[in-house]
């Protein structure tokens, strides 16, 4: 990102500095949750995962604040596309469940110290040995990427514009 940002400042582009900082905390996030930095296997564009995020979080918000439960009733176009957007999530969370169950059991030693927050979840077990579900963990993941993701970012850009400010 920083390379990004020496380039434009070179040669004069504009940035968005909110779309940077939300690829950036994505990276972060997804790095956390899978082991993986998700905008380093994938192209940018309107089928990124970002993309689904960024159109799940509004319709997510307006959901938890609704005063009834409407969607049951009726779907607005916004809430069409996030519940594609979902479903895309969701598969995506699923092939990195498949891959990391898969290295788990191919590494039994590593049971001692996951390496990240998705392998905690499949390793962690309650006092009768059993483990979380797919749908559970799949719901701490989502959790995950949506709490750590857009916060942050909007945390990075109101502290670099009181920083701006400061220097001006
Ligand atoms: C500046 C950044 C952040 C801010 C301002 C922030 C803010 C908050 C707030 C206010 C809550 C309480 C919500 C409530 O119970 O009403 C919360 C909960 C939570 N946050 Fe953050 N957060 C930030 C970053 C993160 C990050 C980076 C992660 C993880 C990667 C994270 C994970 C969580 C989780 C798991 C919860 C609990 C959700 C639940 O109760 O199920 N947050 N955060």
């Amino acid at each position: 990102m920083l390379k990004h940002w020496h380039k434009s400042a070179n040669t004069g582009l504009d940035i968005d500095i909110q779309e940077d900082w939300t690829r950036f905390t994505v990276g972060v996030t997804t790095n956390f949750a899978f082991g993986y930095d998700i905008n380093v296997l994938e192209q940018e564009g309107d089928d990124s995962f970002q993309r689904h995020l960024e159109t799940f979080l509004p319709v997510f918000n307006r959901r938890a604040n609704a005063p009834f439960p409407y969607w049951h009733f009726f779907k607005l176009p916004s809430e069409r596309k996030m519940e594609q957007s979902l479903a895309i999530i969701k598969e995506t969370i699923s092939t990195f469940v498949q891959q990391a169950r898969k290295k788990l059991e191919q590494q039994a030693a590593r049971e001692a110290e996951p390496a990240n927050f998705l392998e905690a979840l499949l390793l962690a077990k309650d006092e009768q040995g059993n483990g979380l579900t797919d749908v559970e963990i799949q719901g701490n993941i989502i959790t995950i990427l949506l709490a750590g993701e857009d916060t942050t970012a909007h945390t990075f850009k109101i502290g670099g514009i009181l920083i701006f400010h400061r220097t001006q």
